[in-house]
């Protein structure tokens, strides 16, 4: 057993996730030690650890006490109240300049606050996204840290030794000022929502669309994950359309409730998104369709007062259906992305965070929920222009965007047609038509406003801000 003086590193919450992280830590030769209040968990620790290099504690104090020198602790607690009451029991417990990682998913207005609270104490705050789930946090999770630079400088050598790799380079990086590293996984997490939500429209048109069977579904994924479109999200539903539970003829997925639940980060990257005044409806829609899925016996009473009219008949023959469906995937991915990493622009402005968004393309590309062979595009168009203000605009996406664009216009009329409803589809063509509009029909809106309510307009020809009197010119 190594002693309590090797210990370097510390993780407060042993469930599966913050269990792992130590594994993982424990399998790279790091000595580390766990703690949580529930003894079966720190039981857990010492029955996976093979190592004999962790140490669990379910007192606090003991806990703290088994440092030498500066502490480096991990939260892995539930994001909100919490990680501040952790922080509070915690704190009394600690030297200045101890450092202090938040792991959990937190809402980066929480973050900030506790950097600006934990840096006026004197402890060196990190607020770190971690994605890849439990499995990512055994074998290489991707990390998004940002806040004090410095301590992670401190840290840095261990988690590159704990973080996935892609052509040997870790999947972690300083993301940037206050509560960047937030930031930047709670876009993560809105582009995890917008791919899903794609993945399973893609779903509804092969089942009722097409009506192809499960194993054909299951053909569909494997295939296009074995091209441009291969990722992690693909992956996994290509082994759900594989998974019969034992002695079951059927898939386990046709037993599942259609009601889709969340914890939360997809709902705020759009509330965040329309503070900052920035368009991401892939991920909008994604969220309110979740939240229509909870309805279902309303969705039971409308179906049957609204039935399809005619049978749903899919035209043309499916192979070809199914290279423009592959096409339309493609833009729709290529949409979802575009709109988190103008997110991600817009909010530096905003935040004066400094991100570096190539930076962030190349640690999403291993170890985290969103990892895509996509990512590399997106990665090489910020390495050619790292002031690129959105990705539309990069000629190499620019060229294979434009390739698809028949087809997602055939796949999402051919869907309107048939009463399937392709809400993320439709949004990534609405706001692609959207964006390259130079003349939108907003002037409407804005004379609206001002008719009703005297809010003013600008005029094309003429500097100044304008109101008219609309009721006098109109007759009425
Ligand atoms: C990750 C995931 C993870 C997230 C879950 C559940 O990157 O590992 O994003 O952080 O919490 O995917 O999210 P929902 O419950 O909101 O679907």
């Amino acid at each position: 057993m190594i002693s309590d003086k090797q210990l370097s590193f510390g993780i407060i919450g042993l469930g599966t996730m913050g269990r792992n992280m130590l594994l993982n830590m424990a399998d790279h030769e790091f000595a580390v030690a766990g703690y949580d209040k529930n003894t079966k968990q720190v039981q857990a620790l010492y029955q996976e650890d093979l190592t004999g290099l962790t140490k669990g504690f379910s007192n606090i104090t003991a806990f703290t006490q088994s440092f030498s020198g500066i502490r480096t602790i991990m939260l892995l607690v539930p994001a909100g109240k919490i990680v501040d009451a952790v922080l509070s029991e915690l704190l009394p417990l600690l030297n200045k300049g101890d450092i202090i990682i938040d792991g959990g998913n937190s809402h980066f207005t929480d973050t900030e606050r506790r950097y600006k609270d934990l840096e006026q104490k004197g402890f060196h705050f990190i607020g770190m996204g971690v994605s890849g789930g439990e499995e990512g946090a055994r074998k290489g999770p991707s990390m998004m840290p940002g806040g004090d630079k410095k301590a992670y400088e401190t840290i840095a050598p261990i988690l590159r030794k704990i973080a996935a790799h892609v052509n040997a380079e870790p999947t972690v990086a300083f993301m940037g000022l206050g509560s960047a590293g937030h930031f930047v996984k709670m876009v993560h997490n809105g582009i995890e929502y917008a791919m899903m939500q794609l993945i399973s429209e893609t779903y509804e048109l092969l089942k009722k669309g097409l009506q192809l069977h499960d194993d054909e579904i299951h053909n569909v994924f494997k295939n296009w994950n074995e091209g441009r479109l291969q990722s992690y999200l693909l992956e996994i539903t290509t082994d759900i359309f594989a998974f019969k539970s034992t002695g079951e003829s059927t898939l386990l997925l046709n037993d599942i409730k259609d009601e889709a639940k969340a914890k939360g980060t997809g709902k705020w990257t759009s509330q965040t998104a329309m503070d900052l005044t920035v368009p991401i409806p892939i991920i909008d829609i994604a969220v309110a369709f979740r939240d229509l899925s909870k309805y279902k016996s309303l969705r039971i009473e409308t179906s049957k007062l609204y039935p399809n009219l005619k049978e749903v008949k899919y035209p043309g023959i499916a192979q070809e259906y199914l290279s423009h469906l592959e096409e339309a995937f493609y833009f729709s991915m290529v949409s979802a992305y575009s709109q988190g990493m103008h997110l991600l622009y817009q909010a530096n402005i905003t935040y004066k965070y400094e991100l570096n968004l190539e930076l962030i393309a190349k640690i999403w590309r291993g170890g985290c929920i969103i990892r895509a062979v996509f990512l590399k595009d997106i990665y090489a168009a910020y390495k050619k222009n790292p002031k690129l203000e959105h990705l539309f605009l990069d000629n190499s996406i620019k060229e294979s965007l434009t390739k698809s664009i028949p087809a997602i216009r055939t796949i999402v009329s051919d869907a309107v047609q048939n009463g399937i409803a392709v809400p993320a589809f439709s949004a990534s063509l609405s706001y692609f038509d959207g964006l390259r509009n130079d003349n939108m029909p907003a002037n409407l809106i804005q004379a609206q406003r001002d008719y009703f309510g005297a809010h003013t307009y600008e005029r094309i020809a003429t500097e100044g801000i304008f109101h008219t009197d609309w009721l006098t010119q109109t007759n009425k």
